[in-house]
């Protein structure tokens, strides 16, 4: 890495303020455990082990801002976390942690909710942005067909499954392109969809199934059995300190 690139700061923003309605859980989403441990302290460790970003901002509902402070408060983190409170919706929450970082070069909107995220994807696409992407999105091939329904459940149509990817995070962007993306009042269910509305190139690299987004309970189960079975042989998707 040159001068140049340490002086493009990568500022990695973290929506962790989802209600888990989903989940089932009393606790907000990224509150609940995963093999003892917090999914947006395993989300924090596995950014912090990637080597690439420089600062951390966390979005986090009103009410656990405490609880956050205090989980992330290990040496490992203590220097770069920043926690701040989020919104109503995602977008609401990306768009507090944008404001809470503008001296950024790069943005990565990595989501609590993909705990196990293995710290060599986030690498990947942080080296693509640093390549001069401006948009990275890590995408995996569909395995089921995807139709399209109307209103009473009827289908209206069956994409070609070869030329759709499911999308995962962190999508990574260059830091003006996200801003103006937000600039206006927007929603969305990804942040590059609304970098695609501004007719930028959206770069896809290879996913990884281990960033899967946890969701319901099925998906809390097959995290908790990847976490006790890997642990040995994959340590960095385990916490780090
Ligand atoms: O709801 P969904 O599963 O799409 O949430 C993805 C991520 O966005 C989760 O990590 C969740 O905590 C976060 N989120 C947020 N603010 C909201 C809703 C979701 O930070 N209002």
């Amino acid at each position: 890495m040159n001068n140049a690139d340490n002086d493009r700061s990568v500022v990695a923003l973290v929506p962790a303020a989802g209600r888990g309605v989903r989940l089932g859980a009393n606790a907000p989403k990224a509150f609940v455990e995963v093999g003892g441990t917090p999914m947006v302290r395993l989300a924090v460790d596995g950014l912090i082990a990637s080597g690439a970003v420089d600062r951390i901002i966390v979005m986090v509902p009103p009410e656990s801002v405490e609880s956050a402070v205090a989980l992330l408060s290990h040496s490992a983190v203590r220097d770069i976390v920043r926690i701040v409170v989020g919104g109503a919706e995602r977008t609401d929450s990306v768009r507090a942690g944008i404001a809470a970082a503008p001296e950024a070069s790069y943005y990565l909107v990595h989501d609590a909710a993909r705990a196990l995220t293995p710290p060599g994807l986030i690498a990947d696409v942080v080296a693509q942005l640093r390549a001069g992407h401006p948009a990275v999105v890590p995408a995996l091939p569909v395995v089921d067909t995807v139709k399209s329904v109307d209103a009473l459940g009827t289908v209206t149509g069956t994409p070609d499954r070869a030329t759709l990817r499911a999308i995962q995070t962190p999508q990574g962007f260059e830091a003006g392109l996200l801003r103006t993306a937000y600039a206006a009042d927007v929603h969305a269910t990804d942040d590059a969809g609304l970098v695609e509305l501004l007719g930028a190139p959206v770069r896809t690299i290879a996913g990884d199934p281990l960033a899967f987004k946890i969701t319901t309970r099925l998906d809390l189960m097959l995290a908790e059995t990847i976490l006790s079975r890997h642990a040995a042989e994959r340590p960095e998707i385990v916490r780090t300190s």
